[in-house]
């Protein structure tokens, strides 16, 4: 066996649906989702409990059948196919191990299932498990390995079957946080090397930004953005999005003029030209979403905004500022010694504008 997939795992969605009938009750789990996966690409459904990520995970993997929509691998149809028919791999986050039996007959047992032979299967399940870091393990059960060892073994017998798409469902959030990131790394750098298409479900945002091509932003069934880490972050398509994927302030302005891609606002008694959504329009009401980290606070002697707290934090300082009336979050990422601003220092503030963002109105969701 060798450990090289072909290139191939190229993955549509084609406004996939999925209604849940219970009694009188309807539950639109997924809405509509159109998706294109590349192959090879990691990829990651995020998005808040009850989004939808795992059920369009087991439309994927077959477990659950679409009420609507299409789904083609590879330029095939297999939204009839059952999943073991699926050229895919599951790794759950529960990790889903036979409990009697050892490691190498779990990470054995599908091939058994495939009728393949015992020689080949032994020498199938060795480079697996030592591509895992599981060496020597082989005959031990579950019960006598760590939660990272575990998922480690669940990653393995997803791996020897060769999938041509992997599927993860939150496969790290039992493992401590220290763990949790060496895992990422080892899955990131395992994906890379054998270019396998990966789907991973999380809602933990700093995974998703870590391990992803892209990341799928969902919302209550509805995909909401499908970006780059960097876009997502910087360029958020709506609150929505710029508020789950990490802290903001977002200001209310009115669009004084569009300039290409960025358009003019007045925040701080000052005019400033910010990136802008293509959807701005001059004249309309929009939010200015500045990161905690992209704020700039100077001491300024009587200034009506001024610090309502301060917390160090070691490698970065938070603040929040009270600017007459309303609050702001800013964050110093390189604080010294000499200028940390003790409450109530007066301040002017002011922001990075190229890493700031201008987002369309909508009403904010009451949290
Ligand atoms: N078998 C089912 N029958 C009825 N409703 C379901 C079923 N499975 C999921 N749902 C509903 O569909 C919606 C989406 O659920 P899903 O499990 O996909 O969310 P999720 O994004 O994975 O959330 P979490 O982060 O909590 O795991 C939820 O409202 C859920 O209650
Ligand atoms: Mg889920």
């Amino acid at each position: 066996m060798t450990t090289q997939t072909s290139p191939s795992g190229h993955l549509l969605l084609n406004s996939i649906s999925k209604v849940f009938e219970q009694g009188s009750n309807r539950v639109r789990a997924v809405d509509n989702v159109s998706l294109e996966i590349h192959g090879g690409e990691f990829i990651t459904l995020l998005g808040p409990s009850g989004c939808g990520k795992t059920t369009t995970l087991r439309l994927i993997a077959g477990f659950e059948l679409p009420s609507s929509g299409q789904l083609v691998l590879d330029k095939r149809d297999i939204a009839n196919l059952p999943p073991n028919q699926r050229p895919m791999a599951m790794v759950f986050q529960s990790y889903a191990l036979f409990p009697h039996l050892n490691v190498f007959e779990n990470v054995a047992y599908g091939l058994h299932l495939k009728k393949m032979k015992d020689n080949e299967i032994r020498e199938a399940v060795e480079i697996v498990l030592n591509m895992m870091n599981l060496t020597g393990l082989g005959k031990r059960s579950p019960s006598q390995l760590s939660g990272g060892q575990q998922q480690r073994v669940a990653l393995a017998r997803a791996m020897v079957m060769k999938p041509k798409v992997l599927l993860f469902d939150e496969p790290l959030s039992n493992l401590d946080a220290k763990l949790r990131i060496q895992m990422r790394v080892e899955i990131r750098r395992l994906q890379q090397r054998l270019g396998i298409t990966s789907i991973y479900v999380t809602h933990d945002q700093v995974e998703a930004m870590s391990l992803s091509d892209r990341i799928v932003v969902m919302n209550k069934g509805r995909i909401e953005q499908v970006g780059t880490p960097v876009e997502i972050f910087l360029r958020p398509a709506s609150l929505f999005v710029a508020d789950f994927i990490g802290r903001a302030n977002f200001i209310e302005v009115t669009v004084l003029g569009r300039q290409g891609d960025s358009c003019v606002v007045k925040a701080f008694g000052a005019d400033f030209k910010v990136p802008c959504s293509p959807i701005i329009e001059t004249g309309k009401q929009a939010y200015l979403m500045i990161r905690p980290e992209m704020m700039k606070l100077t001491p300024q002697t009587g200034s009506k905004a001024q610090i309502r707290s301060t917390i160090y934090l070691g490698s970065s300082v938070e603040y929040e500022v009270d600017d007459g009336g309303s609050m702001l979050m800013a964050v110093d990422t390189q604080p010294h010694f000499e200028n940390i601003l003790s409450e109530g220092t007066p301040v002017a503030v002011s922001f990075d504008p190229s890493t700031s963002y201008v987002l369309p109105y909508e009403e904010r969701p009451s949290k």
